[in-house]
């Protein structure tokens, strides 16, 4: 049995889906007159989907009812459907599927760790959901990224303990997460951005294998 676990994000680290939320935020936004950019997005990465309409809501001073909420909570998951819809292996993120081939050869258990509550269609759309052992997603957890709930379901469900576990992450609060869990974390992305992963790279394509040897090394021998 491992004794390591990974457990990756999806959006922004395993496709690139970002784009997509952006592009669906900003059409609600532009809908409600509120001035939405690329780097107000960023706060919305790792984020529930209510907890980004509630962002885009003070940023406009909008208040609504529960139902309106509602509404364009319905609206903008409808519109990154409509995004999403065409989707295939295309929009996997560089590398991403020889890291996990990488890991699947060698034995180690592999869970995802999102927010989303599209995750498994994502994940079939560009077909690697077989790669997982877990799947944890925004339908099974309570508390959001920073909060630690996502992977310590995720170390439960590999039957890991969070410190034989580590996460790749392209957000802030889910960088925090896996500090909290006390998991290593690995940054994908802006390193300046996410300067407080104990790791972090542009993408994938700068992750050798002998990172990931010394990785599963450094894991199995903590205590
Ligand atoms: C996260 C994204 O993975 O999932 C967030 O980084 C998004 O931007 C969140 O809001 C929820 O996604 P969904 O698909 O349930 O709206
Ligand atoms: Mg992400």
């Amino acid at each position: 049995m491992s004794r390591t676990g990974f457990i990756f994000d999806l959006d922004g680290v395993i496709v690139d889906t970002a784009k997509y939320h952006y592009l669906a935020w900003k059409n609600l936004a532009d809908e409600l007159g509120i001035d939405f950019t690329q780097e107000d997005n960023e706060q919305f990465k790792g984020v529930s989907r209510r907890r980004c309409l509630e962002l885009l809501l003070e940023m406009g001073n909008i208040s609504v009812s529960k139902e309106q909420f509602d509404n364009w909570l319905e609206e903008k998951n409808e519109d990154y459907l409509k995004y999403i819809s065409g989707m295939d292996e295309s929009e996997i993120l560089p590398d991403v599927t020889k890291i996990l081939g990488y890991l699947k050869e060698k034995g180690i258990p592999m869970a995802l760790g999102s927010a989303s509550k599209n995750a498994i269609p994502i994940l079939e759309k560009v077909s690697l959901l077989p790669y997982f052992d877990a799947i944890v997603d925004g339908n099974q957890v309570t508390k959001a990224k920073p909060d630690p709930e996502v992977f310590l379901i995720a170390a439960e469900k590999l039957g890991l303990e969070p410190l034989h576990c580590v996460v790749f992450e392209d957000a802030l609060a889910g960088i925090e997460a896996a500090n909290i869990a006390g998991m290593v974390s690995i940054g994908i992305g802006d390193v300046n951005i996410l300067s407080n992963a104990d790791h972090g790279f542009k993408d994938f394509t700068e992750i050798d294998f002998n990172f990931i040897n010394d990785l599963i090394i450094l894991l199995k021998n903590k205590n």
